[in-house]
C-alpha cells in the first residue's frame, strides 16, 4: 500500500485487494458495529425512503440499510473506487436481498437533485478528502428538509500502542499525523463540521477499537490496520521518521504480538444531525 495514496485513490494502489480486505476486517471491529447500530437507530429509515451512502466501500452497510427502506425506497451508494464497487456488487449479488444502486461518484459533487434523500451517511471517508466541509455541504444539499445526516470517522490522534518503546511510539504517531494532515483529525472534528453546516438536533457518540492481538507471522499488520513494517518504512523514506526508530518500534510491536501482549487503541466518533 502506498501510504501517500491511502484510500484517496484505491484503484491506483498496487494491492487494492488488500484495501478491500482491510474494510472487511474493520467491519468486524466491535466499535464499528456499535456505531453502525447507533447510526441505524438515528437514521430511523422507513419503507419508501431514499438513502445515499457516500464512499460506500464494500457496500455492507448500504446492503443492510436497504432492508429498512423496502418496499418502495432506494439506497444509492457511491464510491470513487471501481475495485470497491465491484466488491460491493458481488456482495449484493450473493446477498440476493433488496437492490442497492452502486455507482461511481465523488463525495464533493453528487449527481442528484436538491432535497432528494431522507438520509445521507458517510463513514470513514471524510478523513481522505481534501475539503470535508465542502463534502458535507454537498450531502446537506441533497438531503430533504428534516432529513438525517450521519457521519462516522476515526480520530488518528488517539492511536496508541502499549509497548515499552514509548518514545518511538510517540514519534510514529506524530509522523503518521504529519503524513495524513488535517484528515487524520476527522473524527474529532465531525461535531463542529456539522454545526458549521447548519445541522440541528445534533447527537454524538464514540467507541474505542482495541486490538488485543496480532500474530506478526500470519499478518503484516493488526486486523484492519496498515501493513506495519512496509508502511512505516515508507514514512522513513519520506523523511518523516528515523529509520532506526521505525525498526525499534516495529520490533517491539512484533515482540508484543508474539508474546501475546499486543494492545493498541483507536477512537471513532459518530455524529448525527438533521437538516432544518
Ligand atoms: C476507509 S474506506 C470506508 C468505506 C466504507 N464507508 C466503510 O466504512 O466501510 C474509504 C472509502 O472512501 C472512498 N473514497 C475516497 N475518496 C472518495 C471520494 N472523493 N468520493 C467518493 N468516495 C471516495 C474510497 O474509495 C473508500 O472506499
Amino acid at each position: 500500500m502506498s501510504v501517500e495514496v491511502g484510500f484517496t485513490r484505491v484503484d491506483a494502489q498496487p494491492d487494492a485487494a488488500s484495501m478491500v480486505a482491510s474494510m472487511e476486517a474493520t467491519a468486524r471491529w466491535p466499535a464499528v458495529r456499535q456505531l453502525r447500530r447507533w447510526e441505524r437507530e438515528r437514521l430511523a429509515l422507513r419503507p419508501g425512503d431514499r438513502l445515499l451512502d457516500v464512499g460506500c466501500g464494500i457496500g455492507d452497510v448500504a446492503l443492510s440499510l436497504a432492508a429498512d427502506v423496502t418496499p418502495g425506497g432506494e439506497v444509492v451508494a457511491i464510491d470513487a473506487s471501481e475495485v470497491m464497487l465491484d466488491t460491493a456488487r458481488q456482495r449484493a449479488a450473493q446477498a440476493g436481498g433488496p437492490a442497492v444502486r452502486f455507482r461511481t461518484g465523488d463525495a464533493h459533487h453528487h449527481d442528484e437533485p436538491d432535497g432528494s434523500f431522507a438520509g445521507v451517511r458517510c463513514e470513514r471517508v471524510l478523513q481522505w478528502l481534501p475539503d470535508p466541509a465542502a463534502a458535507i455541504a454537498e450531502m446537506v444539499r441533497v438531503l430533504s428538509p428534516r432529513g438525517r445526516l450521519s457521519l462516522i470517522d476515526t480520530d488518528w490522534r488517539t492511536f496508541a500502542v502499549d509497548v515499552p518503546a514509548t518514545a518511538e511510539a510517540a514519534a510514529v504517531t506524530a509522523a503518521m499525523l504529519r503524513m495524513r494532515g488535517d484528515g487524520a483529525l476527522a473524527g474529532g472534528r465531525l461535531l463542529n463540521l456539522c454545526r458549521d453546516a447548519g445541522l440541528v438536533e445534533l447527537d454524538c457518540t464514540g467507541a474505542v477499537h482495541i486490538w488485543t492481538e496480532w500474530d506478526p507471522d500470519r499478518a503484516p499488520g493488526p486486523a484492519g490496520l496498515f501493513p506495519l513494517r512496509e508502511t512505516l518504512a515508507q514514512l522513513a523514506a519520506l523523511g518523516l521518521l528515523d529509520a532506526e526508530v521505525t525498526d525499534r518500534f516495529v520490533d517491539t510491536m512484533v515482540e508484543a504480538g508474539r508474546a501475546g501482549r499486543f494492545c493498541a487503541t483507536l477512537s471513532l466518533v459518530a455524529v448525527s444531525g438533521r437538516k432544518p
